[in-house]
């Protein structure tokens, strides 16, 4: 039975993409995003560092400490590959990932990228209330974190903009994700 958050799946067009993969920079809601897509939708919702995780047997920073961040970029990449022959599936993606190994390329030879976007200010704020541990920004001062996240951004946006649409994040509603899929075709 559907629950009063679904949709009903009639308003969604014939060509629907079969995978979504939504990226962005750590904190932007990526998770958040996908997980209620996923039920709106009724599609498979999956989070790519808990997959890169339960297939490793420990944790992100684990990895990052034990085998250093060339080895998760390797492991992120082949969760994707095996990710792209799932069907109706929302990915959360790790807010790296579309900026190694081609990652970009293959998401959107497979699906749909929706960039969801952020100024540094805000991912900062969203950050700093977080308690997912993130090896790349542990132990930053505020000061340090809006330096690390400004400087990080503008090498990774050249690779975010390939997304297929970009959303604004700040404050943005499932509703409002749900309408803009659809008007630009990918619902
Ligand atoms: C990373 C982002 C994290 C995780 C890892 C590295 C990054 O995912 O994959 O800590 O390079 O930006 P979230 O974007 O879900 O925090």
């Amino acid at each position: 039975m559907m629950t009063q958050n679904q949709m009903d799946n009639s308003a969604l067009s014939g060509n629907i993409e079969s995978r979504i993969f939504l990226i962005g920079f750590m904190g932007s809601g990526k998770s958040t995003l996908g997980s209620k897509l996923a039920r709106q939708i009724g599609y498979d919702y999956v989070d790519m560092d808990d997959l890169v995780e339960e297939t490793a047997g420990m944790t992100v920073p684990g990895i990052f400490n034990e085998h250093g961040e060339a080895v998760f970029r390797k492991w992120e990449h082949d969760i994707l590959q095996e990710l792209c022959l799932r069907e109706k599936v929302i990915v959360s993606t790790g807010g790296g990932a579309p900026c190694h190994s081609n990652m970009i390329q293959i998401m959107n030879d497979h699906g749909a990228s929706i960039y969801i976007k952020l100024s540094p200010e805000a991912l900062k704020n969203r950050l700093l209330n977080s308690k997912t541990e993130r090896p790349l920004i542990k132990g930053k001062s505020e000061p340090e974190l809006l330096d690390f996240i400004t400087t990080l951004l503008s090498t990774r946006e050249h690779y975010y903009n390939q997304a297929r649409l970009s959303v604004d994040g700040f404050n943005l509603q499932i509703g409002e994700l749900v309408q803009k899929l659809q008007e630009s075709g990918i619902l």
